[in-house]
C-alpha cells in the first residue's frame, strides 16, 4: 500500500515522523534511486527506499488474538501500576498494541497488532464489524427492553442499535453489536436500568476464540484474519 514516506520511515522505527520530514527535506531519502520530496508517497513492499544511503527494514506485520482475563488493562502502559495485557504476551519479541479496548473487568477476545492500517479498519465504523458478547445482568430483560434495544438507545446523542440479542439462561444474554464506542454494552444496559455483572467477548466478525484458554494468546493465520472481515471483506485481506 502506498503511504507518505515520513510515515513509512517512522513505522520502520528509524526516527519520528517529524525527523523523517527533515531528512526528506535535506535530500537524505531516495526512492528507487531518485531523491524524494516532502509529500511523496511510496510502497514499502515494492519501492527501494534508502535513508542516508541505507535501505529501510519493514517490520514483520504481526496479528495476535488474546483471551483477556479480568484484571488487565487493554493498553501498552499502565498509568497507576495496574497490570496490562502486554504482560500476558510472554515470548513475543515484536512490539504490538491493542486494537480497541476491553474494560478491565471484561474478558475475552482482544486483537493486538503492529499494523496501524489493520487496526483502523477493525475499529472504523464504516466497516461495521460485528462483535459478539456474552452478558450476565443483575436482572431479567422485559419484552419491552428487547424492543428498545432493537429500535436503538440514545448514548451521547447517538442512536445505538444492536444487531441481535438472544436469551441464554437466567439473566444471561448473547448480544451482537457493531457500534464500537467505549463501554457501549454497559451503557446500553445501564440506560435500561440494569448492571452488567459479567461481560465476555467471544467474536469479532466471524473470528472466535475457539477454545483458546483464558490468559493465552496466538498468532492469527491469514484464514483467521479473513474471518474478521468476512461479512464485509476489505480489499487487502481479500487478496491474501
Ligand atoms: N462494552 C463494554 O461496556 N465494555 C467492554 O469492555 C466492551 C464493550
Amino acid at each position: 500500500m502506498r503511504k507518505r514516506l515520513q510515515k513509512i520511515i517512522a513505522e520502520a522505527g528509524i526516527c519520528s515522523r517529524r525527523k523523517a520530514e527533515e531528512l526528506i527535506k535535506a535530500g537524505k531519502v531516495t526512492v528507487n534511486g531518485k531523491p524524494a520530496e516532502l509529500g511523496d508517497k511510496a510502497d514499502p513492499e515494492r519501492d527501494e527506499i534508502l535513508v542516508e544511503g541505507k535501505p529501510i527494514k519493514i517490520p514483520e506485520k504481526v496479528y495476535i488474538m488474546l483471551n483477556k482475563p479480568a484484571g488487565y488493562v487493554s493498553s501498552t502502559k499502565s498509568q497507576f501500576g495496574e497490570k496490562t495485557v502486554m504482560q500476558l504476551l510472554k515470548g513475543l519479541r515484536v512490539r504490538v498494541f491493542p486494537v480497541g479496548r476491553l474494560d478491565v473487568d471484561t474478558e475475552g477476545l482482544l486483537l493486538l497488532t503492529n499494523d496501524g492500517d489493520f487496526a483502523n479498519r477493525v475499529m472504523h465504523p464504516r466497516y461495521e464489524i460485528r462483535k459478539t458478547y456474552f452478558v450476565v445482568l443483575d436482572g431479567e430483560l422485559a419484552e419491552s427492553d428487547f424492543e428498545k434495544l432493537k429500535r436503538g438507545i440514545l448514548i451521547d446523542g447517538k442512536r445505538v442499535k444492536i444487531d441481535l440479542i438472544e436469551k441464554r439462561g437466567k439473566n444471561k444474554y448473547r448480544l451482537v453489536i457493531h457500534e464500537g464506542m467505549k463501554r457501549v454494552v454497559k451503557r446500553l444496559f445501564a440506560a435500561l436500568g440494569f448492571r452488567v455483572k459479567y461481560l465476555f467477548r467471544d467474536k469479532i466478525g466471524n473470528l472466535s476464540l475457539h477454545g483458546l484458554p483464558r490468559g493465552k494468546w496466538k498468532r492469527l493465520s491469514k484464514r483467521e484474519l479473513r474471518l474478521i472481515f468476512s461479512e464485509n471483506l476489505s480489499d487487502s485481506f481479500k487478496k491474501s
